[in-house]
């Protein structure tokens, strides 16, 4: 399934994102400001159990906490940008981490980390990358995770294209993707058109003035 996240506040923050001449550092408080936005939509899907607590006037309380532990896998390392705008609402959550780079000759993914949380195999499991283009990247990762016998898996973008879309709903039918945006199409360097650039440079402020 893919979802595409219509939301006016995320429309606008994806707009300054997209602006070459947004700094880095409103780059990054976007890109977590919109993470928390979608992921407040997306565990809409997921499960609670009950639990009782106490409240400060001694009565037992038959509340709610989610049913499954969660953990959030960016794909380093624009991934990371999205981190802590997940965190803000999910501060329970694990976070494993892949490292995955572009090899720019080929644009095949190179993995060089992977550290995963040791927890149930049937998690909630978001992994996150802002940039959906081949998907060469995030297949890599979901693989690496399915193998290990995850098997509650959403991959949640920023901006993404047909083609990263397809090759993950043909690799992996069951994990849902989420983006903010569906682009036009990639350029002959692999990036997202119209896109918003290197989202790992823009980012950590690594290109540039
Ligand atoms: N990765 C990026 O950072 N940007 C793109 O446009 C495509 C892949």
């Amino acid at each position: 399934m893919l979802v595409i996240i219509d939301h006016p506040l995320i429309k606008t923050k994806l707009t300054t994102m997209r602006n070459k001449d947004t700094s880095h550092a409103e780059f990054r408080s976007n890109l977590n400001e919109i993470a928390s936005l979608m992921v407040y939509e997306i565990l809409r899907d997921y499960q609670t159990k009950s639990i009782d607590v106490t409240t400060p006037i001694d009565y037992q309380f038959h509340g709610e906490t989610l049913d499954k532990e969660i953990f959030i896998v960016p794909i380093l390392r624009a991934g990371l940008g999205m981190v802590e705008g997940i965190l803000n609402l999910v501060p329970q959550a694990r976070v494993g981490h892949i490292g995955i780079y572009r090899d720019e000759q080929d644009f095949s993914a190179k993995e060089y980390y992977y550290k995963i949380p040791n927890v149930s195999k049937d998690s909630y499991i978001l992994v996150v990358d802002p940039m959906l283009a081949t998907g060469v990247s995030a297949s890599d990762a979901i693989n690496k995770l399915v193998k290990e016998g995850f098997n509650n898996i959403k991959l949640v973008c920023l901006v993404g294209v047909q083609q990263g879309v397809k090759l993950i709903q043909s690799n992996f039918p069951n994990v849902d993707i989420y983006l903010a945006s569906l682009d036009e199409k990639l350029n002959e360097n692999n990036y997202i058109v119209p896109g918003l650039g290197d989202a790992g440079d823009r980012l950590f402020g690594t290109k540039g003035k």
